[in-house]
């Protein structure tokens, strides 16, 4: 017989005015029990300091890969929008709070702009202003009982670096350790989690691969694996780094924000399912996370032949030394996470993408279920399953590392009565829930994307993802709740997701 969770509640609570009902059998106990939370689950949100800050050249920032892409080619840019201004989080940070205490979150994911505390790029320019903006937006949160979680680069590079080639240049990763000591040494005091970088995946090969976000590089097949080689010695480094002058004085935790769609196959073609994740998650976790280290060996074999038949002397995959594997692996201490949706995978039928490239190496095509719900963004579909799997997958592949999941959300025009937002949060929820109790995924926390509406990279405000909506053209900027932030706020309260 099938129980509702529903019924069950009603059972318990009726249980308290009469003798009628029977106590609950184990099994029904259990089920109540598996839609509540553990008790120490955390619950946040998170923003990013370009789309949500404005005071882009204020009290000594610096201009970031954003900045200069936007202004130099606001095309790029769907309503031809940029972040000058957008919530303008620099200086209304006190009504971002106010919002956050009112949905009881437990920590607040923000990122730190680079280019505000470097704003030429190296410590050569340590902005004081920049280092007390941060200050006091930690030590407010703190005051309210929120605990700051902080991401070290969330895509917005100072443009300096750029010029002396960005994510590409290997130099970036003592440049990137410089900035990391920064942040430690003035933070590390109240910061217990460190993000060192978020979606690398996506700002290597959007950034340095096709070339249509910034820094618009395009150097497709070999400027995004270039980039995420440094990414991942840089993240390295800056644990190391933490590992040698900080861990003892404060006891932080260091991890990576990586973005994963989960894979189906209609044929049920499992190698092609561990091909899409490897190209995609593990072309980033397995250095870090596995426990042979370096690149999916996959990717190694598939691009060292593709380059061959091109010409090439050397591999566009970087060659990483026997050395080099075992400095990177182990170096997190727990796994970010970043699910919004999934694809079927299939074998491409015919050479995908420019040649060379990460699309060609990978060579899949990818499609979507007609019955899948799709958001205001073209690539969002509500696949809550999906959620589920990937963790699974990262369990089964990773040995079940500690992973926060540090973005879910769902876009849409900015509706006050958000309800396919409540729908697809509470969906993803469901399957975290599944995930941690008959799964036993060690999923530790879980941040929505994101508090505010905010600036939405290439598509600028058209898309918004916030609980709280705000109005960029108006003069206060409130922060005004919509439905999924009531919604939100009854989870965490609760610890339960409701059934409606
Ligand atoms: C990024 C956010 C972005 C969100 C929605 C994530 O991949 O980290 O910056 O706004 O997706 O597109």
């Amino acid at each position: 017989m099938q129980v509702s969770i529903s019924s069950l509640l009603l059972i318990m609570s009726c249980g308290l005015f009469g003798p009628f009902v029977e106590p609950l059998t184990i099994v029904e106990k259990e089920l109540i029990e598996s839609n509540r939370f553990p008790d120490d689950f955390l619950f946040g949100a998170a923003t990013a300091a370009f789309q949500i800050e404005g005071a882009w050249k204020e009290d000594g920032k610096g201009p970031s890969i954003w900045d200069q892409a936007v202004h130099e080619h606001p095309e790029i840019v769907d309503d031809r929008s940029n972040a000058d201004v957008g919530p303008n989080s620099y200086h209304l940070f006190e009504k971002d709070i106010i919002a956050l205490k009112d949905t009881g979150v437990n920590f607040y994911r923000f990122s730190i702009s680079w280019s505000r505390i470097f704003p030429d790029g190296d410590v050569s320019s340590l902005n004081a202003n920049g280092i007390k903006y941060y200050n006091i937006l930690i030590d407010k949160l703190i005051e309210n009982g929120i605990e700051p979680m902080v991401t070290m680069y969330h895509y917005d590079l100072p443009q300096n670096l750029q010029y002396l080639g960005g994510l590409t240049n290997p130099k970036i990763i003592d440049y990137f350790k410089e900035y990391a000591n920064i942040l430690f040494l003035h933070f590390g005091d109240r910061v217990k989690r460190w993000i060192t970088f978020n979606e690398p995946f996506d700002f290597c090969t959007e950034g340095y691969g096709d070339g249509i976000a910034a820094p618009l590089v395009r150097t497709p097949g070999v400027g995004e694996y270039y980039c995420i080689d440094n990414v991942i010695k840089s993240h390295a480094a800056t644990y190391y780094l933490y590992q040698k002058d900080y861990k003892g004085r404060f006891d932080g935790t260091i991890g990576i924000t990586l973005s994963s769609r989960f894979f189906y196959s209609l044929t049920n073609d499992t190698d092609l399912v561990d091909r899409a994740m490897q190209y995609q998650l593990g072309w980033i976790t397995h250095p870090i996370f596995s426990s042979s280290g370096g690149y999916p060996p996959v990717m190694i074999e598939d691009i060292a032949s593709n380059s061959v038949r091109e010409g090439r002397p050397w591999s566009r995959l970087p060659y990483m030394t026997h050395a080099q594997k075992n400095y990177i692996r182990g170096t997190a201490d727990f796994f970010g996470l970043n699910y919004y949706t999934s694809r079927f995978v299939k074998a491409a039928g015919k050479p995908q993408g420019h040649n060379p490239s990460w699309e060609h190496d990978s060579n899949m095509e990818y499609d979507v279920d007609p019955k899948w719900k799709r958001a205001k963004s073209k690539w969002l579909y509500s696949v809550p399953q999906g959620l589920r799997d990937l963790l699974r997958w990262i369990r089964d592949e990773y040995n079940n590392p500690e992973v926060i999941i540090t973005e879910n959300g769902w876009s849409d025009n900015g509706e006050v009565e958000d309800v396919d937002r409540i729908e697809y949060l509470r969906d993803h929820l469901r399957q975290i829930l599944l995930a941690i109790k008959e799964d036993s995924c060690n999923v530790q926390g879980y941040a929505v994307w994101s508090i505010i509406d905010n600036f939405e990279w290439l598509r600028g405000y058209t898309e918004k993802f916030g609980l709280f909506r705000v109005d960029v053209d108006s003069s206060d900027k409130e922060r005004v709740p919509k439905r999924s932030a009531n919604f939100y706020r009854r989870v965490i309260e609760t610890g339960e997701v409701p059934q409606q």
